[in-house]
């Protein structure tokens, strides 16, 4: 594109889960559609955005006209970001597994009598903390999501500072609200300075809201 409130800025998204291996058929990994990435990157794309989008394995196909970076892992994910980087904005919208296991076996692992396999798990890399907390170097805005299934506002506005990021899009994915693998969202944008509820609406419509505020915030 050849216009917008975009052209000319750098934006990196990640999106999907993460794939930890446990052995070559087995994995450890969040539920995530990527839905709401992919529609964040098609929105930031439409607004002239150059878009880097670093995906797990995910439901929803990337969106168009983006650069596309497949991972499995979280460290592959952190690698990939750490190779896009410069940009003007970053969006941590991938569910990254927490841990993953410690020695993932190279051969499938099998039943055996009067025995249960012990998974000794490690911490994977904060990815969205990493780049929130750089110095040199840190995008002009980074943003994290945060997935709650309560106290969504106050659990928010401590994961923004605990992260060192600028906005948190929090939401709550009880299971009752649908929204963990459905077409709507309901989000909480937490900022510095305040919390403000966005009504329910679909993921296409949040993209394109949230890209129109990170166009705001990077053209200001
Ligand atoms: O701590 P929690 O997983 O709830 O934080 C969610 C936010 O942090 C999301 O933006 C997610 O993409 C990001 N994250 C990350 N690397 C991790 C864990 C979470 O980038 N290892």
């Amino acid at each position: 594109l050849t216009a917008g409130p975009l052209v000319g800025k750098r934006v990196l998204v990640t999106s999907g889960p993460t794939h930890e291996p446990i052995d070559p058929v087995r994995y450890i990994a969040n539920r995530s559609s990527g839905a709401q990435g992919s529609a964040l990157g098609q929105a930031l794309v439409a607004l002239g955005a150059e878009v880097v989008f670093v995906t797990g394995p995910a439901d929803v196909p990337p969106p168009k006209g983006v650069q596309v970076v497949r991972v499995q892992t979280a460290r592959e994910m952190q690698q990939a970001v750490q190779q896009a980087l410069p940009v003007d904005a970053a969006v941590f919208a991938a569910a990254v597994a927490d841990w993953r296991v410690a020695t993932a076996s190279d051969h499938k692992m099998k039943k055996t009598a009067g025995g249960l396999p012990v998974l000794e798990l490690e911490e994977n890399p904060d990815i969205l903390a990493g780049v929130a907390q750089m110095g040199a170097g840190r995008p002009r805005l980074v943003i994290g999501f945060a997935a709650e299934t309560e106290n969504v506002t106050e659990y928010a506005a401590a994961k923004r500072r605990r992260k060192g990021c600028d906005w948190i899009v929090a939401n709550d994915v009880s299971p009752e609200t649908g929204i963990m693998g459905g077409s709507e969202n309901a989000v909480v944008l937490v900022t510095e300075e305040n919390a403000e509820p966005w009504p329910r609406m679909s993921k296409s419509e949040v993209g394109r809201r949230l890209a129109a505020r990170i166009a705001e915030t990077l053209g200001s």
